[in-house]
């Protein structure tokens, strides 16, 4: 009898399963998620951001908050919404929406766009530096990037229980800021350029990795920690007087 290998389980759908699974409590509990869109929805409409016309595209859309912010900044045009995630974007009723692996590149019907956005998806994609060239590559000339990412300095408290403890490290890899910022420099001008530092209260180990669990985003690329592992690192988690740090660039460019 041949011998049946087990498939290897490509990333991308590994990270679909965990969002669909926590598809339902994404909105209410993606706290910064809905901070950083309102973030960039209030910067387009201080900027007064004129987009030529053409499809507005919200990449990595989920259920849809960094739309609507938008939506609420720039008046007009509906984004369309892309995802690969459709437990999420079902989430959102009548609305343009779009099921999609980006790691495909852009759908071919929304180029070249008059505006793409992204906030917290780009870090799940292969190569995220070359991803979001790609993107620019993609937008009409005048047309506008607004990008929103958590970078690898996040997390150095979950870095350093994993080596205190002996263990991998099973938090995602975050795309490096200056690579990324790198990647948009030929392409386009930019507007505005953040680099931010949000400092989260320390729940401890466990409630700290249900929160990542209940928002859908535990998907690790590493094997998951034995019994044991978990054991070791909720062990060396420090307590709440060492804070849980995000680092999240944010970027509006356009188009040269
Ligand atoms: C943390 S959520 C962010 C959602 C939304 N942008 C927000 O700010 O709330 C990450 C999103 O990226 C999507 N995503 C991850 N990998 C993807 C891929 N390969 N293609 C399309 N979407 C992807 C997930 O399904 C999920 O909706």
């Amino acid at each position: 009898m041949p011998v049946l290998k087990k498939q290897l389980q490509p990333f991308s759908d590994a990270v679909n399963g965990c969002f669909s699974r926590g598809a339902e409590a994404y909105d209410g509990h993606a706290l910064l998620q809905r901070a950083i869109a309102a973030r960039l929805g209030g910067l387009s409409r201080q900027r007064g951001l004129i987009l030529p016309p053409g499809p507005r595209v919200d990449l990595g859309a989920g259920s849809g908050l960094l739309s609507r912010a938008l939506e609420r900044g720039l008046g007009g045009d509906r984004f369309v919404r892309v995802d690969q995630c459709g437990a999420l974007l079902r989430q959102e009723a009548e609305v343009p929406q779009l099921e999609w692996d980006l790691n495909r590149g852009l759908p071919p019907q929304l180029i070249p766009a008059a505006c793409l956005a992204s906030s917290f998806a780009l870090q799940w994609l292969e190569q995220p530096e070359l991803q979001l060239g790609h993107w620019c590559d993609r937008l009409k000339p005048g047309g506008w990037l607004l990008l929103a990412v958590p970078t690898s300095g996040s997390f150095p408290l979950w870095k350093d229980a994993a080596s205190r403890a002996g263990v991998p490290c099973t938090a995602l890899e975050l795309p490096d800021a200056e690579r990324l910022i790198e990647s948009t420099q030929e392409p386009l001008e930019l507007h505005c350029l953040q680099r931010l530092r949000f400092s989260r209260r320390n729940p401890g180990g466990l409630p700290f990795l249900q929160q990542i669990k209940t928002l859908g985003a535990q998907a690790s690329r590493g094997p998951q920690l034995s019994p044991g592992q978990l054991r070791r690192l909720l062990r060396s988690w420090p307590g709440p007087e060492q804070a849980i740090l995000w680092e999240v660039l944010l970027l509006i460019g356009q188009k040269r």
